[in-house]
């Protein structure tokens, strides 16, 4: 998707009040296996603003999927457990909830649109059926007025003649017209915040920009607050307000998407810009330079900084200690120790407010535990 088109999000960004819609605090998720413990959310702490858009960026496997899951504890157990962390919503920690109150929640106030909506349609119900169980779960309404509000929900997401499609099983449906299903039902209860996992990378390159409109559209009519999960750095200038990196499941860099953009603090984060067609290597022929070497696997992360064994940078620092969250310049954490000597905080407050900050030890010793017998 061409960067050209991004309309700068940031101009229009909500004023954050006092308490953030949902603020993660030192999340950790882990997937307990035989081949041991992956740490695939390790100590993420993060926030969304009432209206808000915020991107949840990094390459496949750094924990963005098991981030979002995690907030509607959706983490299959076993393998995976959330191990320590909180989940602020409207003032309630999600992670202390009941089984029966999260599911007041999920697809309520907190819904969630996957990347394949194959995955999470099921395929031996029409549509109708699917959209209006979402309503009926949730609000005390007859068969007729949700039908009529099915409807609705379908003409609103640019579905034609929603009274003939709705009786369609999802098969008939192409994938453009299931995402807009999978967005009707997430709309469906108007949410005060959407989960959306890579909700248009299985679509194609048109099909993608009509989706990201009408999220947009939808997003704007409701003011609901949008977590947007992509490693497409087009669809995030296009749609976010501001921007989480993260790498091996931790956030290594945090900023507005137009501080991002311009001024790109990781190394990490510098790659994936590079990385972007049309930015660095707008030469025709050009290749892309894409990061050197892979994501280190999550069963055998180096010490010290996690990108060390990547970074044109590292010095010697990086390979034994891990950088916290340091903070350059205002609103612009970043993971790297490059910047140690732009922070002016003392290291001590830097430590305690803005690392990843460890598992309570109950939970942390508890998970040592499990991965002794694994
Ligand atoms: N069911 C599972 N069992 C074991 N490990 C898992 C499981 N689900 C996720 N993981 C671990 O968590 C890591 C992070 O996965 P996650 O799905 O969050 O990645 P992602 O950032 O969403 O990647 P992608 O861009 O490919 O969707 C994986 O690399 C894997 O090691
Ligand atoms: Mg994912």
């Amino acid at each position: 998707m061409s960067l050209e088109r991004s309309h700068n999000p940031s101009d229009s960004a909500p004023q954050a009040d006092a308490s953030p819609l949902l603020d993660v605090k030192s999340l950790q998720t882990f997937f307990f296996t035989g081949r041991g413990v992956a740490r695939a959310v390790d100590g993420v702490s993060f926030h969304v603003d009432e209206g808000e858009v915020v991107g949840l960026v990094g390459e496949s496997g750094c924990g963005k999927s098991v981030t979002a899951l995690s907030i509607l504890r959706l983490i299959p157990s076993p393998p995976g457990r959330i191990v320590g962390g909180e989940v602020w919503f409207e003032g309630r920690d999600l992670l202390s909830l009941s089984e029966g109150e999260m599911q007041s929640i999920r697809g309520n106030h907190i819904s969630m649109i996957f990347q394949e909506p194959m995955t999470a349609l099921n395929p031996v119900f029409r549509v109708e059926d699917q959209v209006m169980e979402v309503i009926r779960q949730h609000r005390r309404v007859n068969l007729g007025e949700a039908r009529e509000r099915t409807v609705e929900l379908l003409r609103e997401v640019g579905i034609p003649s929603p009274e003939v499609r709705m009786k369609d099983y999802p098969h008939q449906m192409s994938g453009g017209m299931r995402q807009r299903v999978m967005i009707a039902m997430a709309l469906a209860c108007r949410p005060r915040l959407i989960l959306a996992d890579e909700p248009t990378t299985a679509l194609d390159v048109t099909i993608q920009a009509q989706i990201l409109d009408l999220l947009r559209e939808a997003r704007e009519r409701t003011a609901t607050s949008l977590l947007l999960i992509t490693h497409d750095l087009g669809v995030i200038a296009e749609m976010a307000h501001r921007v989480i990196v993260m790498y091996t499941g931790r956030v290594v860099e945090e900023a507005s998407v137009t501080e991002l953009f311009t001024t790109p603090l990781h190394p990490y984060t510098q790659g994936l810009m590079k990385s972007i067609p049309g930015i660095e290597a707008a030469g025709a022929g050009k290749r892309l330079e894409a990061i050197r070497g892979v994501v280190p696997s999550l069963y055998a992360l180096p010490p010290g900084c996690k990108f060390n064994t990547r970074c044109p940078y590292a010095f010697d620092r990086c390979f034994v200690e891990e950088p916290w969250l340091i903070l350059p310049e205002e609103g612009h954490p970043v993971r790297c120790w490059l910047y140690r000597d732009r922070d002016e905080r003392p290291a001590e407050e830097n430590q305690e407010k803005t690392a990843g900050s460890p598992a309570p030890r109950e939970s942390r010793g508890e998970a040592m535990k499990e991965a002794d017998h694994v």
